[in-house]
């Protein structure tokens, strides 16, 4: 297979007509159609989970490398005990005052930079992202908008078009311009990208809107050092009158050990952070974070309001995890297991070829697949690797420009048996 780029939805997918449908996949066929995506060659019928672990119909267990939705542990008992009793006494639209929903928004707002004192609650990330970049218009009344060239950023119509791994088809819009992904030889030059992507948006009429930019850069396939890199970036931007968005929907919640936030190893601290996937840990729940005078700028013209964003079950489930990761020393745990789990890979690649660059930060790791002879990018022994482990019970996932970067992103609560269990099913499945 040539090294064609792609498309986000498209790894590690299972193709309808090139394997056989079992009797359940082929009713979510007919029930979901052409917006139907499982993983797998052969998908997974899931009827329950537990901390790291998932559990089949068939009886067959998982230990899911992959999911960062239930990040401190799938069904985790204070996060279920919360939302259960949440929902057993006050559920409703958002237009009233109810204190667990002020108290989250405090202690959230106590893991944020004090600037951005205004949070706003949503069901998705794609609804944030939405939001962050009609709130950046509203504030610098500008256009043009930088993300990175394989970024993924929701699935509304504004933010699809802020996501170039998402485009099956047509250009893009002539306001976004796209830089390539900060690999650890250019991040250094991040600076001098995003003053090229200003330079080439003015040539089309636009100033700059914004940059965003998802920061470990996941679907691009996982950049996360040298640290410091984002910040000339930020500050070009800046300069030239745009917002820093921090889409934390991948590495937020103490995904990569050394901080809260993806932006924090950075050091910057961004004029607007967007969040959710492990925000609820499977309730859904979302958000953005602001600085008063740009909301304040973007609800002068149209105002904001969400039925579901933010009601108490949602911020029931939210404190939840918050006390979770601070109680069970999760971003401590999130640092040591996921060094365990990078130094394991580090001594596989020495024995065997097709392994490359390994890159990423606690639990978030990305690891290059190419082929032995030329070291280019190999897309097919990836899908193959990530085939393989599914068969020894494990689940990973695909990222990267020519989906060739294996996703590695288990819960937080990873313990040292389970990542010698990942080690252990990775060799014999990288041997075979
Ligand atoms: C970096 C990033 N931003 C935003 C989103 C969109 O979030 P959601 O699927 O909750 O709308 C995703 C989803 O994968 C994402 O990875």
């Amino acid at each position: 297979m040539s090294e064609e780029t792609r498309q986000i939805l498209d790894m590690n997918a299972f193709r309808p007509g090139v394997t056989q449908a079992d009797p359940a996949v082929a009713r979510r066929l007919r029930n979901l159609g052409a917006a139907s995506v499982l993983f797998y060659r052969e998908p997974i019928e899931m009827v329950a989970a537990r901390g790291a672990w998932m559990e089949a119909k068939d009886g067959r267990r998982y230990l899911d490398c992959y999911n960062n939705v239930p990040s401190v542990g799938h069904s985790h008992p204070q996060v279920v005990a919360a939302v259960c009793d949440q929902i057993g006494r006050l559920n409703t639209n958002t237009r009233y005052v109810v204190e667990v929903v002020d108290t989250y928004i405090d202690a959230l707002k106590a893991k944020l930079p004090e600037s951005l004192e205004n949070v706003v609650l949503t069901c998705s990330g794609s609804e944030a992202n939405d939001l962050a970049l009609r709130v950046a218009r509203a504030a610098t009344r500008a256009r043009g908008v930088i993300v990175t060239e394989t970024a993924y950023h929701g699935n509304t119509e504004l933010t699809t078009q802020v996501s170039p791994s998402a485009w099956k088809r047509g250009g893009k819009p002539d306001w976004v311009e796209c830089i390539p992904a900060p690999t650890p030889k250019t991040a250094r030059n991040f600076g001098e990208s995003v003053a090229r992507a200003m330079a080439a948006l003015q040539a089309r009429g636009h100033r700059v809107a914004a940059l965003l930019a998802d920061s470990i850069f996941s679907s691009d396939g996982v950049y996360a050092d040298p640290q410091g890199f984002l910040d000339a970036g930020v500050e070009a931007v800046r300069l030239a009158g745009g917002l820093f968005i921090a889409d934390e929907v991948q590495p937020g919640f103490a995904r990569t050990g050394s901080a809260f936030w993806g932006f924090a190893r950075h050091g910057v601290v961004p004029d607007m952070v967007t969040m959710g996937k492990p925000m609820g840990n499977g309730f859904p729940m979302a958000g953005l974070a602001a600085r008063p005078e740009h909301l304040a700028m973007f609800c002068r013209d149209v105002g904001y309001f969400n039925t579901f964003g933010g009601n108490p079950v949602a911020a029931a489930a939210g404190l939840a995890v918050l006390r979770v990761i601070a109680d069970e020393g999760l971003e401590e745990n999130a640092a040591w297991a996921g060094g365990r789990l990078k130094s394991g890979l580090g001594r596989l690649a020495k024995e065997t070829g097709c392994l490359g660059e390994i890159r990423g930060a606690g639990l978030f790791l990305g690891v290059d697949i190419r082929k032995a002879e030329s070291g280019r990018p190999d897309p097919d022994r990836t899908s193959g690797i990530i085939n393989g482990l599914r068969d020894e019970g494990v689940l990973i996932g695909a990222a990267g420009k020519h989906g060739a970067t294996l996703k590695i992103r288990p819960p937080l609560c990873l313990s040292a048996e389970e990542v010698d269990h990942f080690l252990g099913a990775f060799e014999r499945v990288v041997a075979g």
